[in-house]
């Protein structure tokens, strides 16, 4: 080991927030984003083995073998891609191995040195690291700030092109994007808006289909983020646009070019949870219900099925959590670095699978432990 690393890891550990694998115990799941209860739906299961029986004998076996732009292709992943990219009303979608590889591939293949993207302090970190490794030059705004945003756009003109980045909902504290000012904005300083959609897909919107068809913005989104390890239960994501922004991500998106592309397994899942998600309303009206139950507590929270009830500093919201799994709650901290320091929150993810007696024994744990929360 170098010194360091070891210096580096010995400061987490003081500061008390060393990351450690941990195997997750059986508990009431307020945490995973399995929102719909898909990734545990003995229905998508039978379903996804049925289409392995069905398809298996005409695919290259278990592995996909390559990229997509070698031995990897398949008329499975061309008609997938179809499929969604109709559901969600885009031209044309490209596959990912999963949604930070979307992103980075994204904002590293649609920017030059001439571009400026403009983004939300709060994305993700695949969207900061895609900046990152762009030749762009990037300006955050504030969170969900749109007089900051409209600074920026106004004082930053560019030769090149402009790029805007938000999420439609946050990831950390489940805040919901202002899509229609947002896509005002970018049509009037002329920026091309990126909506990444990774939590809203599945649990919100007309059938499942996300916030941005909710507001019936789909033309005026250059490129949409959707993942499937989350609502959808299974794995990987896909970039939806226009044919241009497919055939630039195929040429220039190095983490699509250079990766062994999603297996037929893995396929022949998303291809099922999209059978099924947009049939699921009675699971998202059960969602809006318990979201409705949770801010008759926390009327300041989020909209979302994403809450986050603060408890400042890093020991407080580690052991506020303790607490609370001990009761047989799986909630997780969100603690520095992932968050800025002092802002440290209880992250709560409801399912549409969690009941309301469960959710109301939850809200009573985490104001019996959490003793800094504020409603
Ligand atoms: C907003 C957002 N975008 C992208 C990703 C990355 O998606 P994936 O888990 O498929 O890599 C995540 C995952 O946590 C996310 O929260």
């Amino acid at each position: 080991m170098t010194l360091h690393l070891e210096n580096r890891l010995l400061k987490r550990t003081k500061l008390g927030n060393l990351r450690t694998l941990k195997i997750t115990q059986p508990m009431i799941d307020f945490s995973s984003n399995d929102y719909l209860g898909l990734a545990r739906s003995p229905q998508l299961a039978t379903s996804v083995f049925q289409e392995w029986q069905m398809h298996l004998s005409h695919l290259n076996g278990l592995g996909s073998t390559g990229s997509r732009l070698l031995t990897g292709n398949t008329l499975y992943a061309q008609e997938l891609e179809e499929k969604i990219a109709k559901l969600h009303g885009y031209e044309a979608g490209l596959l990912f191995s999963c949604g930070y590889m979307a992103n980075v591939g994204l904002l590293t293949a649609i920017t030059n040195q001439e571009s400026i993207t403009f983004y939300d302090a709060a994305v993700h970190a695949s969207t900061h690291d895609g900046i990152r490794l762009s030749r762009a030059k990037a300006f955050p705004f504030r969170h969900n700030d749109l007089e900051h945003l409209e600074n920026r756009l106004k004082s930053c003109p560019s030769q090149g092109d402009r790029f805007i980045c938000i999420e439609s909902i946050y990831s950390t504290d489940g805040s919901m994007a202002q899509l229609p000012e947002i896509s005002q904005l970018a049509r009037e300083y002329e920026a091309h808006l990126i909506v990444d959609e990774a939590h809203a897909v599945g649990a919100c919107g007309p059938k499942g289909r996300g916030l941005v068809a909710e507001h019936n913005l789909t033309a005026h989104v250059f490129a949409q983020v959707t993942t499937f390890g989350k609502a959808l239960g299974t794995y990987g994501a896909i970039v939806l646009g226009n044919h241009t922004l497919k055939q630039a991500l195929i040429n220039f998106a190095t983490s699509y070019i250079y990766t062994t592309t999603l297996p037929f397994q893995t396929l022949a899942a998303i291809k099922c949870s999209y059978d099924l998600f947009p049939e699921m309303d009675q699971e998202r009206d059960h969602l809006q219900k318990l979201i409705q139950i949770f801010r008759a507590s926390y009327p300041s929270f989020s909209m979302s099925h994403i809450q986050s009830v603060p408890i400042e500093g890093n020991e407080a919201v580690k052991h506020a959590a303790q607490a609370i799994v001990k009761q047989g709650f799986d909630v997780r901290p969100l603690m520095s670095p992932t968050v800025q320091r002092g802002h440290e929150v209880l992250r709560v993810c409801l399912h549409a699978f969690n009941t309301d007696d469960e959710l109301a024994q939850l809200i009573h744990h985490i104001q019996f432990h959490g003793s800094h929360c504020y409603a």
